[in-house]
């Protein structure tokens, strides 16, 4: 699948088949997570791959919208690490960019996924931390849902003229 065609036809799938996921697949999706672009190139991300559904199941008990989580192959938590960063404040765009591209992969690959925010809800952020044994300084950042698709969606044109401004607002 070319670049473009990924953008316009990705969305969130939050259905999955029992079709397992390969370990050389996830390998792809985490070094296409971490081809993204950082600020001052400090990549200051972290990735832990989570399969086990005693932990996933759990995921639901704090976070209100990631019930696919219990029917889910798999999931990714992107974390970020602030203290590795060259420019403050920069970790959750990094980690947006990252996600972004892992989503897209995901897509380009014949597999389906949706972004769970997990920052800056403070509860959620205990919740992963809690139940990963996530390190003080790491920022939990959000969760990937991860599977092979049982539902197709269509692509939306969300092209809004109104939020385009030409050379002045
Ligand atoms: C920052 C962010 C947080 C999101 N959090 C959730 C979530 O917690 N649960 C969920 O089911 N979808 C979540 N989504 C997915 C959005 O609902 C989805 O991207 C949006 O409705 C547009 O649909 P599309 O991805 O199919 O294009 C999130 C997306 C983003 C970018």
């Amino acid at each position: 699948m070319d670049t473009m065609n990924a953008i316009f036809t990705r969305r969130s799938i939050r259905k999955y088949t029992g079709q397992p996921v390969s370990d050389e697949l996830i390998q792809t999706l985490l070094r296409a997570a971490m081809a993204a672009p950082s600020a001052g190139n400090q990549q200051p991300w972290h990735f832990v791959v989570v399969a086990d559904h005693d932990i996933m199941d759990k995921v639901t008990e704090f976070h209100p919208h990631a019930g696919m989580l219990t029917e889910a192959p798999l999931a990714i938590l992107a974390c970020g690490d602030p203290t590795v960063e060259k420019f403050e404040g920069r970790w959750p765009l990094d980690c947006s960019a990252a996600t972004e591209n892992l989503l897209l992969a995901a897509h380009a690959k014949g597999l389906g996924a949706v972004w769970l925010a997990i920052y800056p809800v403070p509860e959620r952020i205990a919740g992963m931390r809690d139940l990963l044994g996530i390190p003080e300084q790491v920022v939990p950042f959000c969760l990937v849902s991860i599977g092979y698709p049982a539902e197709e969606k269509k692509p939306e044109d969300r092209f809004n003229p109104e939020r385009v401004h030409n050379n002045k607002w």
